[in-house]
């Protein structure tokens, strides 16, 4: 015989939800990890009911220490979650109840509608908080491999085809620059995460006298300057996720920033490239090719990208129909979010250690680099330096790049007097152009990947990112 529980349905049903129906509806295989929150907002709850006088003082202390036995038999693994319970505030609840009588004085004046919508901003505040944690983890590694690689050279790309040279610490630093914007993007959505929508109640509010403010204030629901944040609206407050899907989509640029940096990654690793060595811990072999070392964890981050848009999609879906206000579909949300959250903060954390057991190749990178092709706008540069209008600089330069493509000559190559048979204009200083550690030196606007610049971007990272 199944034991009754004190919160199961009562009063108006003759039986319980059939064996289906109960296995269709149940979220607690997976919305049990928001336990910690519920006890939280349970106990500050249960503190505030006595404060207000629906609680005595001892109910209370009977209640918050009941909670606090469960969340240690829950953190050891012992407590006994029941489906037949639907979710984990009703687990809870139940399992308070059977242990402490004045139990059944904790739901007064609350909804799991608005306890649900209290948990998830909880939880997804803590999430926010570790997975900017991580984020900035993977920045310092880029700075780290960018300062060890500091000499190193490689051509930048646009269309995947050679355009310009650049530091690989510069390159490695865009991506610092886009995950900053996450972080920032992240810790705007955490403003809106951070509003205590408990006292809502199922739709609208409580006839008694709830003191919302204190809820708030031991939950620390609080913006930077100390003031306290609740939601101004009770159907807002039990029927929008906004504050979910504003995460994903955060979420959502993050792994698509993640997935451009794999991919650069996965590109370098080939042999066609061979900038970088993963170590063998970061990589797999094939079943089949002996000689192959993928590299699985940059592809994975950039196929797990997929799902993280997918997430997004399906909460925008989700919410796109409700009728006001909260509705069962709701319950929806849990999986998508936590499948987001989880996912980037692995490929965050992962993408970090990989770089850490990457190194670069500066041989094959400086053979890149060296190509002299890829100061062929430098030379225009020099015949704008002469006066030359640039429009006119860059079709001279043309023929000269065709004249060395006819000569089988790399442009380095080419004599004083090929290149004036093109131009009258070159001088005796126009082949100096090409040396590329001269021409690095010349690239010191802000942002650019000039030898000073990328060595100043580098400092002002390594001192923002060690606060
Ligand atoms: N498990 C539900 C959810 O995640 C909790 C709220 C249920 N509320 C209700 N009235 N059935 O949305």
């Amino acid at each position: 015989m199944k034991k009754k529980s004190p919160v199961s349905r009562s009063g108006r049903f003759t039986s319980g939800p059939g064996a289906d129906v109960a296995a269709f509806s149940e979220s607690i295989s997976f919305d049990w990890r928001l336990w910690r929150h519920d006890l939280l907002g349970s106990m500050a709850h249960a503190t505030m009911l006595q404060k207000i006088g629906v609680l005595t003082k001892t109910e209370a202390k009977a209640i918050i220490a009941g909670l606090d036995q469960i969340g240690k038999e829950i953190a050891a693994g012992k407590f006994k979650w029941r489906p037949e319970l639907e979710d984990v505030h009703m687990n809870i609840e139940s399992a308070l109840t059977e242990r402490v009588p004045a139990g059944a004085k904790l739901h007064t004046a609350r909804s799991r509608n608005d306890q649900v919508a209290l948990d998830v901003r909880l939880w997804l505040r803590d999430e926010i908080s570790a997975l900017l944690g991580e984020i900035v983890g993977l920045q310092r590694t880029l700075v780290a491999v960018g300062e060890h690689n500091a000499d190193v050279i490689i051509p930048g790309y646009t269309h995947l085809q050679r355009a310009q040279p650049v530091y690989f610490a510069h390159h490695l630093l865009a991506y610092v620059e886009m995950l900053e914007r996450d972080c920032e993007r992240l810790w705007d959505c955490y403003s809106r995460v951070n509003v205590c929508p408990l006292g809502s109640g199922a739709i609208a509010g409580s006839t008694l006298k709830l003191d919302r403010v204190l809820v708030a204030k031991l939950l620390g629901f609080v913006d930077a300057d100390g003031k306290v944040q609740l939601t101004q609206n009770s159907m807002d407050a039990v029927s929008d996720r906004d504050f979910a899907i504003e995460f994903c989509a955060a979420g959502a640029v993050l792994a698509m920033h993640l997935s451009r940096l794999a991919e650069d990654v996965i590109l370098w690793a080939s042999a066609e490239f061979n900038f970088i060595k993963i170590a063998d811990a970061y990589t797999t072999g094939s079943s089949l090719m002996p000689q192959k070392k993928n590299p699985d964890v940059a592809e994975l981050t950039r196929g797990k990208t997929g799902r993280v848009f997918g997430n997004l999609m399906a909460l925008l879906t989700l919410l796109k129909g409700l009728p006001m206000t909260y509705n069962r579909d709701l319950q929806e949300d849990k999986e998508r979010l936590f499948d987001t959250a989880d996912t980037v903060r692995a490929c965050v954390r992962l993408m970090s250690a990989m770089l850490q057991h990457t190194s670069v190749n500066a041989f094959s990178c400086l053979a890149a680099a060296s190509d002299p092709a890829l100061l062929a706008t430098d030379l225009a540069d020099y015949l704008v330096q002469k006066g030359m209008p640039f429009r006119k600089a860059h079709h001279v330069v043309g023929a000269v790049v065709a004249l060395a493509e006819g000569e089988g000559k790399a442009l380095n190559q080419l004599t004083l007097a090929d290149l004036q048979s093109v131009d009258q204009t070159f001088g005796r200083d126009a082949l100096g152009v090409f040396d590329l550690t001269r021409a690095m030196a010349k690239r010191n606007l802000p942002g650019a990947p000039g030898t000073k610049e990328v060595a100043k971007q580098l400092g002002r990272w390594r001192k923002l990112l060690s606060k």
